[in-house]
């Protein structure tokens, strides 16, 4: 693969980042991952502005200007022939001396790079996926997109330990949102429920354009936070997210959802924003 770091396209096995960097010792970086679908950026204007919010958020600056980040990303998928798959992309604080102050005037490392991976087709959209429900154990400002992927890595590893696919994780009796992914449930009366927007969850790019087609298709929603005992009872569930789009989920803490296969108004959000974006 060919890599972005820091104005330079390098062979990744040429890209090197100091061990002092702060995104290796204090996860004091933020990242974005935007899907490609026949060459083209997905949802592109949500991730760069959801970037600008994070960066902000953390008193960090973007070393590049808009149009270049986009350039930056378009020449990504350039440059390895990426046809589906995803950019990841990563901003931290960049090097200093250890200390837990940021430092004065840093020069922050910016990388880019591309993972093929089948997001159209998955075998798991024909049985969709099984979640456990896990204590939400992270920090607090879960609407900024840093790389502290600790926990969320714990609770992926944990769910496959216990053959299930994910973790739902719950916070005060109501699910948050799966490890890396927002979490959503269509009630018996056809509503689509997902949590509104606050701290607790991070403010997904597939999330807001679900909820746009969902007005667009008559699909009636809700924001607002709901329990797993409400997601057992539910007639659908899904997650949502730039690397999978909408992934019914069909089984919580091994128990069916519905009829324990993917739901009807799943599928159709699906299609539409397959529809829609590619
Ligand atoms: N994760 N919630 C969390 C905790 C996430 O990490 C993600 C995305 C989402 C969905 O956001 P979006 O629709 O903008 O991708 C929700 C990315 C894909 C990742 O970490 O790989």
């Amino acid at each position: 693969r060919i890599v972005y770091l820091n104005g330079e396209w390098l062979a990744e096995s040429e890209a090197k980042v100091s061990i002092f960097d702060r995104g290796f010792l204090f996860a004091d970086a933020i990242y974005e991952v935007t899907a490609v679908i026949g060459g083209k950026l997905i949802d592109y204007p949500g991730h760069a502005a959801r970037l600008k919010r994070s960066l902000a958020e953390l008193r960090m600056t973007c070393p590049l200007d808009a149009d270049s980040l986009l350039d930056v990303h378009r020449q990504i998928v350039a440059r390895n022939n990426l046809d589906e798959g995803l950019i990841y992309m990563q901003i931290s604080r960049g090097p200093a001396d250890r200390d837990f102050a940021f430092p004065a005037n840093p020069t922050p490392t910016i990388t880019l790079f591309t993972q093929e991976k089948g997001i159209l087709s998955s075998p798991k959209l024909e049985t969709g996926i099984s979640v456990i429900t896990m204590p939400d154990l992270r920090w607090v400002r879960r609407d900024i997109k840093t790389v502290q992927l600790l926990y969320p890595s714990i609770a992926k590893t944990e769910a496959m330990h216990r053959n299930a696919d994910d973790a739902w994780l719950v916070e005060d009796g109501f699910v948050t949102e799966a490890s890396s992914a927002n979490a959503h449930i269509v009630t018996t009366e056809g509503k689509l429920v997902t949590r509104s927007l606050s701290t607790a969850i991070l403010h997904g790019i597939t999330r807001a354009s679900i909820l746009d087609l969902a007005r667009g298709a008559g699909v009636p929603a809700e924001e607002r936070a709901f329990t797993p005992q409400e997601a057992k009872n539910a007639a659908e569930a899904f997650i949502t997210s730039a690397t999978s789009f909408v992934m019914p989920v069909t089984r919580i803490d091994g128990e069916p959802i519905g009829a324990g296969i993917p739901g009807p108004i799943t599928q159709r959000l699906r299609a539409a924003y397959v529809e829609d974006r590619r």
